[in-house]
């Protein structure tokens, strides 16, 4: 079986942080699809938010990883869309009750607001946790 993609974008806030995340996407064994912004000239955020919930949308990767400045915009951009679940997590608690109890595909880190450290924590989390599905099932229906 091929090994899932991860797409990943962020804005200029968010550039390093999303460098360091693609070296952690593929020491997992997991493919990454990086959908920019490359450089430090400042760009608008729900321009990636958009690329990355394409991407998605379409099939092309099965979850993903928004990072910008604080996260907040990122998250408010990419849950438009009726098919994303997207958290803004803080700590490696909240990424792995993300996946188990949400569901949630899309994963957002604020790269100005959390140390590199944790949100190297949250995307181990991410990755590696399962949706619990049951009772969490039925929530996450009812937001389909
Ligand atoms: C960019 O300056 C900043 O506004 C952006 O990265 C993000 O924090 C917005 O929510």
């Amino acid at each position: 079986m091929a090994a899932e993609v991860i797409a990943i974008a962020s804005d200029h806030a968010g550039v390093e942080t999303k460098e360091a995340l693609k070296d952690d996407i593929a020491a997992a064994g997991l493919r990454v699809t990086d959908l920019g912004t490359n450089g430090p000239d400042s760009v608008d955020y729900p321009d990636f938010a958009d690329a990355l919930t394409e991407e998605i949308g379409a099939g092309r990767a099965e979850r993903g990883i928004l990072v910008c400045g604080t996260g907040i915009g990122m998250s408010i951009a990419a849950n438009r869309k009726p098919f994303i679940r997207a958290a803004l997590c803080h700590s490696a608690t909240e990424a792995r009750l993300a996946r188990e109890h949400n569901n949630a595909n899309v994963l957002v880190v604020g790269a100005r607001s959390m140390g590199i450290e944790t949100v190297r924590d949250c995307l181990k989390a991410f990755l590696e946790t399962a949706f619990e599905g049951g009772r969490h099932q039925r929530r996450v229906d009812k937001m389909s």
